[in-house]
Formats: C-alpha cells, sequence, structure tokens
C-alpha cells in the first residue's frame, strides 16, 4: 500500500499529538510549511511528521524555538530531519544542556543556604541579590516594587 504524500492538518495532529493550533503556530514561526488546496485547506509534505518530531523533542530539551527553526533552516524545504542530521543537532544542545545543568545546580546549591532562614537580605541572601549587584541603585528592597510605585 503506498502512503498518500500529503496530510492534512487533523492528520497531522493526529499522529504527532501536536495540537492543530501549535501546529499553525510552527507554520507561522517558519518551522514548517504547507501548500494550500483550491478551498484553503492546508496539505503538509509527509516528511512534516519527522519535522514535528524534532521540533517536540528539541522543545522538550528546552531548545527555544527560534535556535530550533535556525536548525531546521539548514534543510531543503520539505525534507524530513534524518537519523543524522538529529544526531548532529542534539550534539550541539548537549554542550548547552550541560551549561544549563550546571547553572541549575549553582542556583540549588544557593537555595539550599536559604531553605529553613528566611532572612531575604540583601546583604546576606545570594538569591535575593546575586553578589549585592543592586546595592548601587540605593537603599531599600529595589525590586519588591518593579514598576509599581511603593506604598507609603
Ligand atoms: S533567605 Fe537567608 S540566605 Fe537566602
Amino acid at each position: 500500500m503506498t502512503l498518500p504524500p500529503e496530510i492534512t492538518i487533523g492528520e497531522l495532529a493526529g499522529r504527532s499529538g501536536v495540537p492543530a493550533s501549535a501546529l499553525r503556530f510552527y507554520e507561522r514561526q517558519g518551522l514548517i510549511d504547507s501548500r494550500r488546496t483550491t478551498g484553503n485547506q492546508r496539505r503538509y509534505a509527509r516528511a512534516t511528521l519527522r519535522r514535528v518530531a524534532f521540533i517536540r523533542a528539541a522543545h522538550h530539551l528546552g531548545i527555544p524555538l527560534s535556535v530550533v527553526g535556525e536548525v531546521l533552516a539548514l534543510l531543503p524545504a520539505g525534507e524530513a530531519p534524518t537519523r543524522e542530521f538529529w544526531a548532529r543537532a542534539s550534539a550541539c544542545w548537549s554542550a548547552e544542556l550541560d551549561s544549563r545543568i550546571e547553572r541549575l545546580e549553582r542556583m540549588r546549591d544557593r537555595f539550599t543556604r536559604c531553605v529553613g532562614c528566611g532572612c531575604l537580605s540583601f546583604q546576606e541572601c545570594a538569591l535575593v541579590n546575586p553578589g549585592d549587584v543592586l546595592s548601587g541603585e540605593g537603599a531599600g528592597a529595589r525590586r519588591l516594587f518593579d514598576g509599581v510605585t511603593p506604598p507609603g
């Protein structure tokens, strides 16, 4: 049995588990593309399924859609990401993930020092004011009323 070369947005949503609204968003962002029928309905190349799988995998890794779009732009239009393409992209993102994990571990260490403390000190607490960077802005709670006139 030969599969049709194109699928509807409903079929793409059903096969990928991605809502049609998200698929239309991906299309507006240039991550996937479709052609329109004479009745103005979207038709996607079957290869779009793998593009959507690529987008979802990257999304679950926390890769920004703009970055995913830059990578997908390296593929010719309508072409599916291959296993090798995904391997290369994921290898590049692995370093970014490692860096993000290190940042989160540092944040967790700072947070661990805060657990049970409650001081919320601008001088002592590394989460409230890392490196006391707000001291140059003057005295008082510099972030508590961002964009809002303080009461009193
Ligand atoms: S709340 Fe006291 S050190 Fe963060």
